[in-house]
């Protein structure tokens, strides 16, 4: 028997050592038991962290959407597959059958064949938390075309960058999208994007506002007629264990967005088996987890790790604020939710409203509370503890990355004692370890270092699109044979893992990755713009904002400070969009740079967090003079105004 379920902490123990010692054992056993291969694999590992080169199941073969669908079909085909909450809660939910879902795959996946989508074709898919997202995806996956789908929040330009990269010929998306008491015209930024994608052949266009759009004709055409022809059956496309599944990108700390690329057989097995294990995830369950299908966590824990094991999974298309603060709660009242997995921001953010959007609804279905994307502060899971989950649902705080694939960090519930902050232990297969600064690995409890992971787990991306020695510069070359995570943890005395966040310059808001650089591009642009420097500083709900110290061309006060800062914030939606928008901007003569000209963040960090009684050493400074300059300035700076 294999360890697919683990439910007491003996067991972890025992299955995590096994993992350890012989993870090809241990991989194949799960892989051979829980999934369907159409022919099984000659290798189960073949790893080189220097090249780097990782292969899970080479050889095998499979799709990943008979796992995820036709496997259940007569199991459980009339279950709910897909429950669907409509932003507007008037609008009735909606419930999609294993079977249903099976014909509505196929069918898109015939609209793909016959619009000419083959094989390995890349598909960009810029579409709101609709049931055709989903459907999307696993169309894409049914015909073995790659998908890459794109946060329906970026702007027009940011949405163009990853379409080329990628060389999409073809993009998915809508009319528009409901966010709250707004709409977005999505297929206006789609249009606007296009024209700086020559590659793109075919747009195809769901109805979600019914809004009036512009069709390009030979290029646009809606989905649903198309829909309507297409036949219920397709044969899925028989893809080899190492083909890829998906790319999604991320930020880095410098340049382009990075195109994580993931392949099919190993990110199957892991997201099942960790979605299994860290939701301790039941037959009769009904999970849902907050986040947009845009990021990795709804690929792995909204998509393909609950449908491989035939669980029900919500999607959900509006946001927690609307119709009113109370409405995750109404939701887990209404679908009688068991395992709710959301992000430290929005339970920030609902802790700062009335206790009474929490208390006035039963949420007595809930058994596991999950958090996700960046490190929980104390206060936010106390309250997640006692209100949501009465005391009595352990919280899984989880930690992974687009890179990870699935989760690598996290208590199993009911197994592993929490404690506050801190994402515990490491799933099975999962070998983390502390780096120093000079390469050397820590040794022991009670320390603190740079996270790396030391052996390859079957969901590791395996390249970036396009430019594999950036995957090897970004990830393995700073330690010897070593992923390296880019966060910074530390070990307790029990051997617990807390991350402590980010060691490079990318910054997390509100759970959204952003790179320093692109923002900083983004301003540059701006044609009153020298230069300019991005740092976080702490908020109570976004976790970090962005604050920004920009150098103008002309000094003197003949521009108006308000205008620009504004200005500054709008070349920013346009660039990018709105999630990396300023929420502070200090006009400065110049910036602490180093003799190689090097700017010292760190000095600016402590300034923009209003903490400059200790600076540390400035004397290596280029301009040391002008730190004290920026401090006396920063009396005077205000939040940019909407
Ligand atoms: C951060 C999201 C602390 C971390 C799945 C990581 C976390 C980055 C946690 C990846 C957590 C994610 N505690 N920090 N539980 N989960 N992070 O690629 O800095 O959007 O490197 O993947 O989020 O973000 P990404």
């Amino acid at each position: 028997m294999s360890n697919y379920h683990i439910k007491h902490l003996e067991e972890y123990f025992q299955v995590y050592r096994k993992s350890v010692r012989n993870p090809e054992l241990f991989w194949s056993e799960i892989a051979e038991e829980h999934f369907l291969w159409r022919k099984k694999w000659d290798n189960v590992l073949d790893w080189d962290f220097s090249k780097p080169e990782v292969k899970w199941f080479d050889g095998a073969k499979l799709n990943i959407t008979e796992n995820c669908i036709d496997r259940h079909l007569y199991v459980r085909g009339d279950k709910t597959a897909i429950l669907f909450e409509p932003n507007n809660p008037e609008e009735a939910a909606e419930h999609i059958t294993y079977n249903q879902l099976h014909e509505r795959v196929c069918k898109f996946a015939n609209v793909l064949k016959t619009k000419g989508v083959k094989k390995g074709d890349r598909v960009c898919i810029y579409l709101p938390m609709i049931p055709e997202l989903a459907i999307s995806v696993l169309a894409c996956a049914r015909i073995g075309a790659i998908h890459s789908v794109i946060f329906a929040g970026f702007s027009a330009t940011a949405l163009a960058t990853r379409v080329n990269d990628c060389e999409a010929k073809m993009i998915i998306t809508s009319d528009g999208s409901y966010r709250g008491s707004k709409t977005i015209d999505l297929k206006g930024i789609v249009d606007e994007a296009v024209e700086q994608c020559p590659g793109v052949e075919s747009v195809l266009v769901a109805k979600r506002i019914n809004t009036d759009v512009k069709m390009k004709s030979g290029r646009d055409e809606w989905l649903q007629p198309l829909l309507d022809k297409a036949d219920a059956n397709c044969i899925p496309e028989v893809m080899d264990a190492e083909d890829p599944l998906f790319i999604l990108y991320t930020s880095g700390s410098t340049g382009k967005p990075k195109g994580m690329m993931h392949t099919t057989g190993g990110y199957m097995v892991y997201t099942a088996f960790t979605f299994k294990n860290v939701f301790q995830y039941r037959e009769d369950d009904i999970y849902w987890c907050t986040a947009d299908i845009g990021w990795i966590t709804g690929h792995s824990y909204i998509v393909y790790g609950p449908l491989a094991n035939g669980a029900t999974t919500v999607m959900f298309e509006g946001v927690p604020s609307y119709p009113d603060y109370g409405r995750f709660w109404d939701i887990v009242q209404k679908h009688k939710i068991t395992q709710f997995y959301t992000a430290p921001t929005a339970i920030r953010a609902l802790a700062k409203e009335n206790l009474d959007y929490v208390t006035k609804y039963d949420l007595s279905s809930l058994k596991v509370l999950g958090t996700v994307g960046e490190p929980i502060n104390e206060e936010a899971w106390h309250w997640y503890n006692d209100h949501v989950g009465q005391k009595d649902c352990p919280i899984v705080d989880t930690w992974w990355q687009t890179e990870t694939g699935g989760i690598l960090i996290s208590p199993i519930p009911f197994a592993t004692p929490t404690k506050p902050t801190y994402a515990t232990l490491p799933m099975p297969g999962i070998q983390p370890t502390l780096m120093d600064e000079s390469g050397n690995e820590i040794i022991g409890n009670q320390v603190e270092g740079r996270l790396c992971i030391k052996f390859p787990w079957p969901s590791i991306a395996r390249t970036i699109w396009g430019d594999h020695n950036r995957y090897r510069d970004t990830y393995f070359s700073a330690f010897k044979n070593k992923y390296f995570t880019g966060d910074g943890a530390l070990r307790d005395e029990v051997g617990y893992y807390r991350i402590t966040g980010r060691v490079d310059d990318v910054i997390i808001v509100s759970g959204h990755n952003l790179g320093t650089a692109p923002i900083e591009d983004a301003i540059n642009e701006h044609p009153a713009v020298a230069e300019s420097a991005i740092v976080g500083f702490p908020h109570d709900i976004k976790g970090n904002a962005l604050y920004g110290f920009v150098i103008l061309k002309e000094t003197g006060e003949s521009r108006d400070r308000d205008n620009l800062s504004k200005e500054v914030n709008q070349q920013i939606t346009e660039r990018i969009g709105p999630i990396a928008k300023l929420d502070k901007i200090q006009f400065v003569p110049g910036l602490p740079k180093t003799r190689s000209g090097k700017i010292m963040r760190r000095i600016l960090r402590k300034i923009a967090s209003n903490d400059t009684s200790d600076l540390g050493d400035i004397s290596t400074l280029l301009n040391p003079e002008i730190v004290e300059e920026i401090i006396d300035e920063l009396a005077f700076v205000t939040p940019v105004k909407k």
